[in-house]
């Protein structure tokens, strides 16, 4: 299990995600945005969907980013949803995809209001997204591949 790793539950299931198995393809914000919603922290809200329509989403990831087990099974992972943030923010490039950024910060936005972003968010770097600053996947659909990274 990686540090980023995190597990949400409601108590039906206990979804996993795994950071670095991300494409960020876009299927589960696209078709379930009330439970993947990349724009909010924590951005998987198990809270917000039918169960069975979650295991669905969870099902097409074309990565193994998103899996589930039945149960809740955060108590046997240490409680990785709630786990602490590390103490330096981190940013991952990801290769023609949106910056990463791991830890507690405040976004600044231009009209000066701000955000407290916990956790893990993806700020786009195409230039394209219809939800910035953070990347909502279009970067795929328009074929992002900068001359490095
Ligand atoms: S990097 Fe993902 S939409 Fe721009």
């Amino acid at each position: 299990m990686d540090k980023n790793d995190r597990s949400y539950t409601n108590g039906e299931i206990t979804v996993h995600w795994k950071s670095k198995e991300c494409v960020h393809a876009g299927t589960c914000f696209r078709e379930l945005r009330k439970v993947f919603d990349p724009s909010r922290r924590p951005w998987i809200d198990l809270s917000q969907g039918d169960t069975e329509a979650i295991i669905d989403i969870v099902e097409r990831c074309p990565t193994d980013a998103l899996t589930f087990e039945r149960g809740d099974k955060t108590g046997e992972l240490g409680g990785t949803a709630a786990a602490a943030a590390p103490d330096k923010i981190k940013f991952n490039i990801m290769r023609n995809g949106p910056i990463l950024a791991e830890g507690n910060f405040v976004l600044v936005k231009d009209d000066g209001t701000e955000q407290e972003i916990k956790s893990i968010t993806s700020f786009c770097r195409c230039g394209v997204s219809r939800t910035m600053p953070f990347c909502d996947g279009t970067h795929n659909k328009q074929g992002f591949s900068p001359d490095e990274y």
